[in-house]
């Protein structure tokens, strides 16, 4: 049985917490920077799934918008488009919904046939199975407020995209995101929150699930996503990395050219380097929990290093950090780079897990294939 899905949930909400008012007509709670926000995250998935509420109340379409991003989809050996799915247990859904029958403009690419559209009922650990059979690895969670709560109330989520549009409802029949439910993630699991911006008057915010995680797999695929956050860069990798101390608690994380006050120029900044520069910028003393943490990173931590004196590398030894795990090695591209056996050498325990190395290549598929 293939793996679950990686599952994101992406909603606007008011400042008080609601998906949209009680009237009929669609509220809009988004601005145009976020919709693009929307349509790259919708793109960089393999499907998009909404309950049947949404359908009836928004008839959205469900398509990737920008024939750029669509363009590059199909370049990759993807449809132009993501699989469509609607959770529905009436199956009381209109088969002329845009869900169902809109395409994505069929001049750039050609590609006029709608694309497939399912309609799920059984539970959502079933859905997840059926969509890892038919190849989903990244599922994209739109919506709406039953369909959220769920996801959340039986921890299948392992991210939540949430923008805040800056306007109060305070009406009780309009619908509420989340709950009310019995979330794994209460104040006891707080969530890791791996970006935030400010897109014109929305707030955006990223947060990866706080899981029991105890794998070193789970750690590493999650670190793997965080690295979707580095600003995009043609000539550099795009990095993610997650320091976890002796209990499995994370305590910090950072993505390359994440801007981070008195580390200089953010474009030279490494993931590796930020994360750790979070937990011993202006303390006194070595911040106790490295010494018996993990660090996790995407790739390789870096040994030479052009752009500043110290490397990712040399950052993990000055932190007396025991272990790293990481996903792929290095290529030979932009540097000679040794940094796992440095680590080796210098006593420090270094797990690969080269099968997920496929999911790095697919986040830099600027410089590897
Ligand atoms: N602001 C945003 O980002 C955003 C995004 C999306 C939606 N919304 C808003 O959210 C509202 C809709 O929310 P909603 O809660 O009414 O609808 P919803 O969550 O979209 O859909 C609920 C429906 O999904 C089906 N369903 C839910 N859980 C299921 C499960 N475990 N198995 C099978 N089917 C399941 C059921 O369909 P059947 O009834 O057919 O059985 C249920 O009635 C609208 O106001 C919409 O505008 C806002
Ligand atoms: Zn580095």
């Amino acid at each position: 049985m293939p793996e679950h899905p990686y599952v994101v949930l992406s909603c606007a909400v008011s400042l008080d917490g609601y998906l949209d008012d009680a009237t009929p007509e669609r509220l809009l709670l988004s601005n145009d920077a976020d919709f693009d926000r929307v349509d790259a995250l919708r793109a960089s998935c393999d499907a998009i799934l909404v309950g049947a509420g949404t359908v009836r109340a928004d008839n959205p379409r469900l398509l990737v918008r920008s024939a750029d991003r669509r363009a590059a989809r199909v370049a990759r050996g993807e449809p132009a488009s993501p699989l469509r799915v609607v959770l529905s247990a009436s199956g009381d859904l209109d088969r002329k919904a845009a869900v169902f029958t809109a395409a994505p403009p069929d001049s750039d690419p050609p590609d006029s046939d709608p694309p497939e559209t399912v309609v799920f009922s059984g539970s959502l650990s079933d859905l997840l199975d059926d969509l890892a059979k038919r190849g989903v690895r990244r599922l994209m969670v739109e919506g709406g407020a039953s369909v959220l709560t769920a996801f959340l109330a039986e921890d299948l989520a392992d991210e939540l995209q949430i923008a805040t549009a800056p306007f109060l409802i305070g009406d009780p029949a309009a619908p509420r995101a989340f709950g009310p439910a019995q979330f794994a993630q209460s104040p006891g699991r707080r969530m890791i929150l791996a970006d935030s911006a400010s897109l014109g008057d929305v707030g955006f915010a990223r947060y990866l699930a706080a899981r029991e995680r105890s794998t070193d797999g789970d750690f590493l695929r999650l670190t793997i996503e965080l690295s979707r956050s580095s600003p995009p860069s043609l000539r550099a990798y795009s990095v993610g990395a997650i320091v976890v101390d002796g209990d499995g608690e994370v305590i910090s994380t950072g993505y390359s050219r994440e801007l981070l006050r008195g580390l200089g120029d953010p474009d030279k900044n490494h993931a590796e380097e930020v994360a750790l520069a979070k937990l011993t910028r202006g303390a006194a003393q070595p911040d106790p929990r490295l010494a018996s943490a993990t660090i996790y990173t995407s790739l390789e931590p870096c040994s030479p290093r052009a752009s500043r004196p110290l490397s990712c590398t040399d950052h993990i030894l000055a932190a007396g950090i025991p272990r790293v795990v990481l996903a792929l090695r290095e290529p030979a591209l932009l540097a000679a780079c040794d940094g796992a056996d440095r680590l080796r050498a210098a006593g420090v325990e270094v797990v690969e897990l080269p099968e997920l190395a496929y999911l790095v290549r697919a986040v830099n598929d600027h410089l590897l294939q």
